[in-house]
C-alpha cells in the first residue's frame, strides 16, 4: 500500500531535502491549513450551523464597499484567531480590515507577513456553489522596527508562500513555497490534508476562457478583440473552437486552470474607469499569478508580470489575466498594439 503524504509530512521533507522552509515559515503555513479546516467544517454545516450559521448577510460593508456575508466575517475571524498567538507573525491583512493588524503585545512577534482573502466567492456562498481562501505570505522588510502598512507594499515576487484552500465537492489545499505547486485534499476520516498532486503542470496552450461575458460592452478593445477571436471558432482566425467557463470564485477558476489548463481574464473595464480593475493585488493577484507561474504559466496586468506591480496601496486593485502561457501572452501582446 502507498503510503499517504500528509501536509506535515511533505512540509518537513521539504525542509529537511531543499530547506527553504525556515521552522517558522512550516509552522505558519500549518497554522494558516489548521483554519481552512475550521472554515471547511463551518460551510459545510451551512444552514445546520443554527445561530453559528454561516449562510446570509452580515449586515456591513468592508473597505471596498462591498456587503460582507456572515462568513466573510467568521471566516476573518477564524484565520485571526488561529494566528495571532503562535509566534510566527509580526502582522496580518485582509480584504476584511480596512487597515493591518498587528499582533497584540500579549504574544511573541514574528518575522512574516500573513495576508488573505479569507473567503472568496462570497456569492456562492448562499448557493452552495464553489468558495475558498486565499493567502499570501511576505517576509518583514529587514531592519524595520514595529510593524506598518508600509511593510506590506512588496512586489509579488517577494512572497515566500503562497496558495489557496477551496471548499468544493472536496477541501484542497495548493501551496508554493517556491519549488513549484502541491495539492493537499483534506481527509475528514484522518483530519489531515494528504498530497494528492506534486509539480502541477498548466499546459502552454488551451481552449477555455474564463471571463464575466456580461461586462463586454464595458471592455477595452483589445480584450474584444481576443473574445471575439475566440468566439469565431475553427472558421476564425483562431482556427479552433473554445469553451467558456465562469465560477464567480477566482479560487475555483484557478483551480481549474491549474487542473487543466485555460485562461483567466478580469481585465480592467469601463464601469469603473478609475479604477485599474475588480480584483485585489496583495491577496487575490498576487498568490495566484505566483502558483500559476510555479505551474509553468503567467500572469499579467495585460501590459507587465503581476509580480513585478510595486505596490502603493493595502487594498489596491489590478486588471488580471493569468492562466496556460501562450494564451497570455497573446492577450499581453494584443495590449501592446502587437
Ligand atoms: P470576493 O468574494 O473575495 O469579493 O471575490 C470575488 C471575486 C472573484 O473571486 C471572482 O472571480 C469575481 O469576484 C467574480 O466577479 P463577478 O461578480 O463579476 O462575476
Ligand atoms: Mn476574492
Ligand atoms: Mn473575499
Amino acid at each position: 500500500m502507498t503510503q499517504k503524504i500528509s501536509l506535515t509530512r511533505y512540509l518537513v521533507e521539504q525542509q529537511r531535502s531543499a530547506g527553504h522552509i525556515p521552522a517558522q515559515l512550516r509552522l505558519l503555513i500549518e497554522v494558516v491549513a489548521r483554519a481552512c479546516k475550521g472554515i471547511s467544517q463551518a460551510v459545510s454545516k451551512g444552514a445546520l450551523g443554527g445561530e453559528n450559521s454561516v449562510m446570509g448577510s452580515a449586515g456591513s460593508e468592508n473597505v471596498q464597499g462591498e456587503v460582507q456575508k456572515k462568513l466573510d466575517i467568521i471566516a476573518n475571524e477564524v484565520l485571526i484567531e488561529a494566528n495571532e498567538w503562535g509566534g510566527h507573525l509580526a502582522a496580518m491583512a485582509s480584504e476584511e480590515m480596512d487597515d493591518i493588524y498587528v499582533v497584540p503585545n500579549r504574544y511573541p512577534q514574528g518575522e512574516y507577513l500573513l495576508l488573505f482573502d479569507p473567503l472568496d466567492g462570497s456569492s456562492n456562498i448562499d448557493i452552495n456553489g464553489g468558495i475558498g481562501t486565499i493567502f499570501s505570505v511576505l517576509k518583514k522588510p529587514e531592519g524595520s522596527t514595529g510593524v506598518e502598512q508600509q511593510d506590506f507594499l512588496q512586489p509579488g515576487k517577494q512572497q515566500v508562500a503562497a496558495g489557496y484552500c477551496i471548499y468544493g465537492p472536496q477541501t484542497t489545499l495548493v501551496l508554493t513555497v517556491g519549488d513549484g505547486v502541491a495539492m493537499f485534499t483534506l481527509d475528514r476520516e484522518q483530519g489531515s490534508f494528504v498530497l494528492i498532486t506534486e509539480n502541477v503542470q498548466i499546459p502552454e496552450d488551451t481552449q477555455e476562457f474564463a471571463i464575466n461575458m456580461s461586462n463586454m460592452r464595458h471592455w477595452d478593445e483589445p480584450i474584444k478583440r481576443y473574445i471575439d477571436e475566440c468566439l469565431q471558432g475553427k472558421a476564425g482566425p483562431r482556427g479552433k473552437d473554445f469553451n467558456m467557463r465562469w465560477v464567480a470564485a477566482m479560487v475555483a477558476d484557478v483551480h481549474r486552470i491549474l487542473t487543466r489548463g485555460g485562461v483567466f481574464l478580469y481585465p480592467w473595464d469601463k464601469r469603473e474607469p478609475e479604477k485599474p480593475g475588480k480584483l485585489r493585488l496583495l491577496y487575490e493577484a498576487n498568490p495566484m499569478s505566483w502558483l500559476v507561474e510555479q505551474a509553468g504559466g503567467a500572469a499579467t496586468n495585460t501590459q507587465q508580470r503581476i509580480l513585478d506591480i510595486q505596490p502603493d496601496k493595502l487594498h489596491q486593485r489590478v486588471s488580471v489575466v493569468l492562466g496556460s502561457k501562450n494564451e497570455v501572452e497573446r492577450i499581453t501582446s494584443y495590449h501592446a498594439g502587437l
